[in-house]
């Protein structure tokens, strides 16, 4: 039965209270949908506006890439530390307990393996795949100078086509061939790339000179691959200077994995990403959490 006493003039409207109308936490993201956003604030501590994205997806690739022989074994247990999974759909379903509840950023790009050209990828993951296993994101690799750069910048576009259908925010990864210089210019003509055509936020390298000059002329949100390993300090240092200079965050895959102490490292790389550890700092908790054990 309908509650007619509760519609009475009854109620307290708080008249005095203008309604809160906060900007959401992450650069250029103010305009997305609901759902967009929400999913984002699955991948961005909204504390921070910061991320560590723990990235896996090597094999897709590489196959069993060094400390990701098994998943359930060697990362699960990091999983806990991290905001968001970034991996295959392999891995997914095979290895990743169902329980897991941040977000997931799902790898949509594929094809070439390491004994191949490796910008000639395709979409290799559908829409409605990525909708099925509930992820916060899709990502997906930009060969901007690569051989078959065209081609995917256009998987980019048209997962952002498809993810703007859907509320889907799409992850655009900039790979920088072999033969092509890593520096600002480049990421800022490869970052700024991915923006313009609609990537809802950025992965790229740090680079040691000019790195505030990419963060600032991409208009959306950017995080850092770790790439290769590094000694700790280094890693550290690589994170901390990232977020300092304008990073929302990390991608990180072999500097944590790959690490003599993976839990205690994804541990250090959570308190320079959100709490601004200083890499002294980081690494003095590093070398505390590894001898816990
Ligand atoms: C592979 C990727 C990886 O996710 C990325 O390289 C991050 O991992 P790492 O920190 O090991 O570089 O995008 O193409």
């Amino acid at each position: 039965m309908a509650d007619t006493d509760g519609v009475q003039e009854t109620h307290d409207y708080h008249l005095d209270t203008p309604m809160k109308n906060e900007p959401f936490h992450l650069k250029g993201c103010n305009a997305l949908d609901w759902g967009m956003k929400n999913r984002l604030g699955n991948i961005f501590d909204a504390r921070s506006g910061r991320t560590v994205m723990l990235a896996v997806d090597h094999g897709y690739f590489m196959g069993p890439t060094t400390g990701l022989e098994r998943i359930d074994i060697n990362i699960v247990p990091l999983l806990e530390h991290a905001d968001t999974l970034m991996c295959t759909r392999g891995i997914l379903r095979s290895s990743i307990p169902p329980t897991f509840n941040q977000g997931v950023v799902l790898r949509a790009s594929g094809g070439p393996s390491i004994l191949k050209e490796l910008s000639n990828e395709e979409i290799a993951v559908s829409m409605e795949d990525g909708i099925r296993l509930n992820v916060a994101a899709m990502a997906v690799q930009v060969f901007i100078g690569g051989e078959f750069e065209t081609r995917s910048v256009h998987n980019m576009t048209r997962l952002v086509d498809a993810g703007n259908r859907y509320g889907i925010p799409v992850l655009g990864v900039t790979a920088v061939g072999k033969e092509l210089v890593r520096d600002a210019k480049y990421m800022r003509l490869a970052t700024r790339i991915c923006a313009e055509l609609g990537a809802t936020y950025v992965k790229t390298y740090y680079v040691a000179e000019g790195f505030e000059s990419v963060a600032a002329s991409c208009p959306v949100p950017i995080v850092i691959a770790g790439g290769k390993k590094l000694p700790e300090p280094e890693a550290l240092t690589m994170a901390y200077r990232a977020v300092q200079e304008g990073a929302s965050g990390v991608d990180m895959g072999r500097n944590i994995f790959q690490s003599e102490a993976p839990t205690a490292m994804i541990r250090a790389v959570r308190a320079v990403v959100h709490d601004g550890l200083r890499p002294a700092e980081a690494m003095d908790l590093f070398n505390t959490l590894k001898n816990q054990k």
